[in-house]
């Protein structure tokens, strides 16, 4: 969906950052900037600023920085269609509705139609639970250790023992029969007729991470089976695409989620502290759920159960982690069953023992398949030696490779140039000698020319962004085309369009780009700042050398595209013509 820059503008100044954040963070005003702790990282000392008369925000610590949407993006993890639908709501701005072919708007319609639908169950579950008719499922949830308050963030309801009492309260609300049976609420038998999916169990509403409700798990009380009824799959609820408390786990900010196997699990975390406890719906952990969590964190601690079928489990997950880029720890339960167990026996602190005390993933799946060989066996032995030679080739950096060939060398007394003729040699018959490297943020910027000069015209832009009397200096100089990176280049265009027009907003000028990785690479230049300028002298000179820089670049990448082109002495010449232009160029001034 394309939305006006005009209807964007409207949403942004609707919406003052200043109100907007203060939502989230704790701010204190200081001069004509607001301070508080970051949210985008672990800090003491408020190091994040917001700012109202630029509508912008930014972070010295670790560089955040943008304007409203941006925030928004940053910490709900949303998308920028996303974004703009929250603030639009927050300011009571409508948005048009989007155009959708037949199809699309049909299929749309029904979507929201099953939402609306399991939002009324859960409400109606939710009632049941405080009902006459839910007293002994809320003993069952007292019980197991589960507060009141608890209970309702959870929103835990009850689906009485009547076979459709649910389909008729719908009924009554106004909902037909197909639909209810398509939300999975209701099963159809020839001979019995339409009846309630869940009956006599206790009720946990599965929401997506915008908090809506896509389904259901319903727990019996006590022995019986199954003991857990899930949802059936349907337009809105694709369990390998979903994860139970991902809705809160995803704002927690503990630097890592904690992967559980129950439901109970998750929300006996949740009520101890540890709000970044999620986990599969009764299935197996899929790539797709890797993904969803890759959007929130880099490192999943798995807390699955402590038996066999734990243990597979946790290594199944291992794997797949592995090609998502996400690290895993793996937590110690034993002699417990669960979390749940655990904190029961040993209360929170234990689990937080137990988590700190994480064992790396890889250690532990070696540690598993050990157990596997008998090692006092040599045949055995070379087995297990073959084995580990083989999960340390699919490692995928060289120095990865190098750390746990050393380590587990050292932990299990294996000679190191053996394991590494093994490693070399299952590399080779293989075909895996050259393994897939995956992005790593952050590869050494200052070192690389090209990225040196990205930042200096991204400070240039930060600049002149901010004072309009710096680029009426320059500005029969400069033009976007002197800009080499090809989005510095087009900021720059529309920045100097509106500092001609007398004023730049660089929070409005983020949400001219429509691609949200785009959004916050815009943000990122308009708070370029370079370190240690503490006078205005330090200052008046970066900006000098900065913008010579920037030019002298452009004049090099011209002489040389010119050399090429038409041959040396063209090449030469060009080459003294960008000397004379930058001689000429005129020294800027700080004027206030
Ligand atoms: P408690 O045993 O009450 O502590 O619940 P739990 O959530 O810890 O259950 P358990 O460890 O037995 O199972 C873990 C998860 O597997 C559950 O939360 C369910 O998502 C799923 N599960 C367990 N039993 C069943 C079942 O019979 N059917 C289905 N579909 N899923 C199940
Ligand atoms: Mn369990």
């Amino acid at each position: 969906m394309h939305y006006s820059e005009d209807l964007l503008e409207e949403i942004r100044t609707r919406c003052d950052i200043v109100d907007v954040i203060s939502g989230y963070v704790r701010l204190q005003r200081k001069g004509n900037s607001h301070f508080g702790l970051c949210p985008f990282h672990g800090e003491k000392t408020p190091s994040f600023s917001v700012s109202g008369s630029r509508q912008m925000y930014h972070c010295f610590g670790c560089g955040a920085g943008g304007n409203v949407f941006t925030f928004i993006m940053e910490y709900e993890s949303f998308s920028f269609p996303e974004a703009i639908r929250a603030l639009a709501e927050r300011a009571g701005v409508t948005l048009p509705e989007p155009e959708y072919s037949e199809e699309a708007r049909q299929k749309e319609g029904r979507r929201a139609r099953l939402l609306e639908v399991n939002k009324a169950a859960a409400k109606f579950y939710y009632y049941q639970l405080r009902a006459e008719c839910g007293k002994s499922a809320l003993r069952f949830l007292l019980n197991r250790g589960l507060t009141e308050e608890t209970m309702h963030s959870f929103g835990l309801g009850y689906a009485p023992q009547a076979g459709n009492a649910l389909t008729l309260y719908l009924k009554s609300k106004g909902y037909d029969e197909t639909l209810i049976r398509e939300a999975g609420l209701s099963t159809f038998h020839e001979k019995h007729g339409t009846n309630d999916r869940f009956w006599n169990r206790v009720i946990f509403p599965i929401q997506d991470i915008n908090h809506r409700v896509i389904a259901f798990g319903g727990r019996v009380m006590g022995e019986g089976e199954p003991k857990y009824l899930n949802s059936p799959e349907s337009l809105i609820f694709d369990k390998s695409r979903h994860l139970y408390g991902l809705n809160v786990a995803r704002t927690a900010r503990k630097g890592h989620l904690i992967l559980c196997e129950g439901y109970i699990d998750v929300i006996s975390l949740h009520q101890v502290g540890m709000t970044n406890a999620v986990a599969s719906m009764g299935t197996a952990f899929t790539a797709a759920q890797a993904g969803l969590c890759r959007r929130y964190t880099d490192e999943l601690l798995l807390a699955y159960d402590s038996d066999a079928a734990g243990e597979k489990a946790a290594l199944r997950v291992l794997s797949i982690i592995r090609e998502s880029a996400l690290g895993g720890r793996v937590i110690d339960l034993s002699p417990h069953k669960d979390p749940d167990d655990v904190i029961k026996k040993e209360g929170a602190e234990g689990f937080v023992r137990r988590m700190e005390a994480a064992e790396n993933g890889f250690f532990y799946e070696i540690r598993v398949l050990e157990k596997s060989f008998d090692q006092k066996d040599p045949g055995e032995k070379t087995r297990f030696h073959r084995e580990i030679a083989k999960k340390i080739c699919a490692l995928s950096e060289a120095v990865e490779r190098d750390n746990y060939l050393a380590a587990i060398c050292e932990r299990y007394h294996i000679n190191t140039d053996s394991l590494k003729k093994l490693v070399a040699s299952h590399a080779i018959n293989t075909g895996l000698a050259k393994p897939v490297t995956r992005p790593r943020a952050g590869t050494r910027e200052k070192d690389d020319p090209a990225q040196h000069i990205r930042r200096a015209e991204r400070a240039l832009l930060t600049w002149l962004s901010e004072d309009v009397m710096l680029y009426k200096q320059i500005e029969a100089h400069l033009c976007a085309a002197d800009f080499s990176w090809p989005l510095n280049k087009r900021v720059a265009a529309i920045l100097f369009e509106a500092l001609k027009m007398g004023k730049a907003n660089p929070a409005a000028i983020i949400s001219q780009f429509s691609d949200e990785d785009e959004q916050r690479e815009v943000a990122a230049i308009f708070n370029t700042r370079l370190d240690n300028l503490d006078t205005p002298a330090a200052i008046e000179k970066a900006i000098n050398d900065i913008f010579r820089m920037v030019k002298a670049n452009i004049h090099e990448l011209n002489v040389r595209r010119s050399g090429d082109a038409d041959g040396a002495i063209d090449g030469a010449l060009a080459a003294i013509a960008a000397k004379k232009a930058l001689d000429e160029l005129p020294r800027i001034k700080i004027t206030h």
